[in-house]
């Protein structure tokens, strides 16, 4: 059997899903009449304590339907260097929405509210027109650490105070919610606008929400329309959806107690090194340089092992539990990897 810890992308729909996908009232939703889309959308807006919500193919089209429904061309982004916007989704903020990145480094995911102001330059006929400021929780390359509501409020407050919008990239707000016990409305409020995938630890197949308010959904309708991203008859993945915030939220408590546990037994591995305590959500990050393997070497050896991880050159591999990774599968999964570290 295959251990795959790569990503909770893995994970695959729930009986409950496909039966929902298969009575699911359907219309077209490029023209407002997918009922399903509807109730999805509401839903999330309503759970995020927002006016709208609107479903996106993907985080990646969330996140950029978002940024361009702030902006104009050639406005400045400010955002982490280790965010996902600005780290793994191709340039889409530059390339197709014309936007400047201002990158302020965060320390293990927090950014420092100071150097945020910092980086808001004031209007000056050089300088590009600061326009949103970027959040990302949980924090995907610091290991899916939490962001503090009191530091969010604080980042919020800095960018709005200088004119600047908020977006949150709360791919998963969900697990911020769970590991936290904070709703993730609270995040949501003090943001402009909020996405968060169903295909991630929510398990579903497809699909991503963005919520703000009315005018904003629509500009970044129109813009999912512009990019390619209107769907036809997309209740058979809101189906998924509804089935995922009504029923997969509460056990992404499982997921984290299992990464902690895999945090442990990666710890007593040599050349690994792993703090469980940072362990906060799903996602187990290692250092790998005292093994003195490459990045690639590292995530062979787990293969020959029947161990899917992801890697992060040069010296981390990330390791992500989800729904179809249970205890046992943990304690396999520390066996397998000690065997693979172990042989030379
Ligand atoms: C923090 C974060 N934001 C956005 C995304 C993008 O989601 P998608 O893969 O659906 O485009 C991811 C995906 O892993 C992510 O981790």
């Amino acid at each position: 059997m295959i251990i795959n810890l790569r990503s909770d992308t893995q994970t695959l729909p729930t009986e409950a899903m496909l039966r929902a996908m298969v009575s699911a009232p359907l219309g077209d939703d490029v023209l407002g009449e997918d009922p399903t889309v509807r109730k999805l959308e509401d839903m999330a807006a309503r759970m995020l304590g927002k006016e709208a919500g609107l479903l996106v193919v993907s985080g990646t089209m969330g996140n950029l339907v978002s940024l361009m429904a702030h902006s104009n061309r050639g406005d400045e982004v400010i955002l982490d260097p280790d965010s996902h916007i600005f780290y793994h989704e191709a340039g889409s903020m530059a390339a197709i929405a014309g936007l400047m990145p201002m990158p302020v480094k965060s320390c293990d995911g927090m950014l420092d509210p100071d150097a945020v102001a910092a980086a808001i330059r004031k209007p000056n006929v050089h300088y590009p027109i600061p326009r949103i400021l970027c959040l990302e929780n949980t924090h995907n390359r610091s290991g899916g650490r939490v962001v503090p509501l009191d530091l969010h409020r604080e980042l919020c407050a800095v960018a709005h105070d200088r004119g600047l919008k908020v977006h949150l990239d709360g791919a998963r707000i969900f697990n911020a919610q769970v590991a936290a016990g904070i709703p993730a409305y609270e995040w949501a409020r003090e943001a402009d606008s909020v996405m968060f995938c169903l295909s991630k630890g929510l398990s579903c197949p497809i699909g991503s929400i963005v919520v703000g308010d009315a005018d904003f959904i629509e500009r970044a309708r129109r813009y999912r329309k512009q990019i390619g991203g209107g769907m036809r008859q997309a209740g058979i993945i809101a189906a998924c959806g509804i089935v995922a915030l009504e029923t997969m939220i509460d056990r992404l408590a499982e997921d984290h107690t299992n990464a902690r546990l895999l945090a442990q037994g990666l710890a007593d591995i040599k050349g690994f090194k792993v703090d469980p305590g940072k362990v906060e959500t799903n996602m187990v990050y290692v250092d790998h340089c005292a093994t003195g393997l490459s990045t690639e070497e590292v995530l062979l050896r787990l293969e020959c092992q029947g161990v899917l991880a992801s890697g992060s050159p040069p010296s981390r591999i990330r390791f992500v539990t989800h729904r179809h990774i249970d205890r046992a599968i943990v304690d396999e999964a520390v066996r397998r990897i000690k065997r693979a570290m172990e042989t030379s």
